[in-house]
């Protein structure tokens, strides 16, 4: 398979287990008891390594992000031997960025310890609230305590290390949690992923909420939080880089970067999704979600490799916009219009003006982007910028 040598590769590996399932959690994680280590880390290896002979093209990797599930409940010598494969079939970047999620509860020293003499360079620490209260309505199974535990363990053998926190949950004021961010930055991090709760389907917070339950504030109360959360955070010099996502300058994490400007990775495990630039669109490539399948697929066929789509130019060029619309950098128009040709032909001009003119998109230096408002309404944005 031919792609584009041009852009980034990052590797995504996914880890499929938690100690117990969150309630508002709508990830591939699983609970299990007893997990054959042995047999993941064959399977890893193995496609891995069709990833590697059939997508790789021989491009060095500038990314290894482990994301879950929760994996700092692997053994780091699952962590270390994956890498160690990773290194051997594609090749590292002299300053690959190598994350590990890790979930308080499983952040012991000993595991930072063996993460880092693995590789890892960067830790993403699932803190979720700096609240007992806010813990417990969020079902975790830590405490506030055990959270500032956590990373300063982390800290102690990371020099990138961020935390995620989930805000707007019910009965939440916005000045409560101005001052749970607060505190959070005084830890002194120099990335924060800091979501606001959202109900997923398939989730207990659904069901809770189908049967009445009220778990999240009013949108409007939540736009309100989701405001002051970019202002506090620019006062303190990490502003939004992404929706989400906050950084001091030159720590944003550059694995999500890949997705964001659309560039290339691919996934291994369980549910592990990949995308390649292909000369006229992308390809999309998705594994067997259930852990037990994906080992089955992987010792029978090399890899798990469950759904393949090629997208065209269309929806290559919504990709671009509806990514990089999310990054405060914006998309850049010279490398757009290099990929897809005049931009007259992927994007209306009028409906162009009239969002920069409503304050939803600045375009300025080649570079189009959404401003803070706009960036909560980028399907709506998307869906007039492009021509029908
Ligand atoms: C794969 S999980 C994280 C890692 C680790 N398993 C943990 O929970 O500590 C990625 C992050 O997504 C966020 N998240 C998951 N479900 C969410 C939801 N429904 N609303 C807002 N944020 C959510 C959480 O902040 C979580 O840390
Ligand atoms: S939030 Fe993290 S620990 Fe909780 S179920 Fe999801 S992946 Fe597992």
């Amino acid at each position: 398979m031919s792609s584009s040598s041009k852009t980034p590769l990052a590797l995504y590996i996914h880890w499929p287990f938690c100690r117990a399932k969150c309630p508002y959690c709508d990830f591939n994680s699983h609970v299990a008891q007893d997990i054959d280590h042995a047999r993941f880390a064959a399977a890893y290896h193995r496609e891995m390594a069709h990833m590697a002979a059939h997508y790789g093209a021989g491009r060095k990797l500038v990314s290894i992000f482990f994301g879950g599930g929760t994996p700092s409940l692997m053994p780091p010598s699952l962590v270390a031997g994956i890498v160690a494969e990773a290194e051997r079939l594609f090749g590292l970047s002299d300053d690959v960025e190598i994350t590990a999620e890790a979930n308080p509860t499983s952040s012991e020293a000993a595991m930072f310890e063996g993460f880092h003499a693995a590789g890892v360079n960067r830790i993403s620490l699932g803190v979720q609230s700096l609240r007992d209260e806010g813990l417990a309505f969020l079902g975790r199974e830590h405490s506030a305590d055990e959270a500032r535990n956590a990373i300063s363990a982390a800290r102690q053998h990371f020099a990138r290390v961020s935390i995620d926190l989930i805000y707007a949950q019910r009965g939440q004021t916005a000045a409560g949690w101005v001052n749970e961010l607060r505190e959070a930055l005084d830890l002194g991090l120099t990335h924060m992923s800091l979501y606001q709760l959202t109900i997923e389907q398939g989730t207990v917070f659904h069901t809770r909420t189908r049967r009445g339950e009220t778990l999240i504030p009013p949108d409007d109360q939540a736009a309100e939080m989701y405001e002051m959360t970019n202002d506090v955070m620019t006062d303190a010099g990490l502003p939004a880089y992404e929706i989400s996502n906050h950084a001091a300058a030159g720590e944003a994490c550059r694995h999500n970067l890949v997705y964001w400007r659309a560039q290339d990775w691919l996934g291994v495990g369980p549910g592990a999704h990949g995308r390649l630039t292909l000369p006229d669109g992308r390809l999309g490539l998705a594994t067997r979600r259930s852990p037990a399948a994906w080992l089955e697929a992987v010792g029978e066929s090399g890899h798990a490799i469950d759904i393949i789509t090629e997208d065209g130019r269309a929806d290559s060029v919504a990709e671009w916009l509806m990514m990089g619309l999310r990054l405060a950098e914006g998309v850049s128009m010279p490398a757009m219009e290099a990929r897809f040709g005049s931009r007259a032909s992927w994007l209306d001009e009028t409906a162009l003006n009239r969002l920069v003119e409503s304050g939803m998109l600045e375009n300025s230096d080649g570079q189009l982007r959404a401003t803070p408002a706009g960036r909560l309404l980028l399907d709506g944005i998307l869906a007039d910028l492009m021509p029908a």
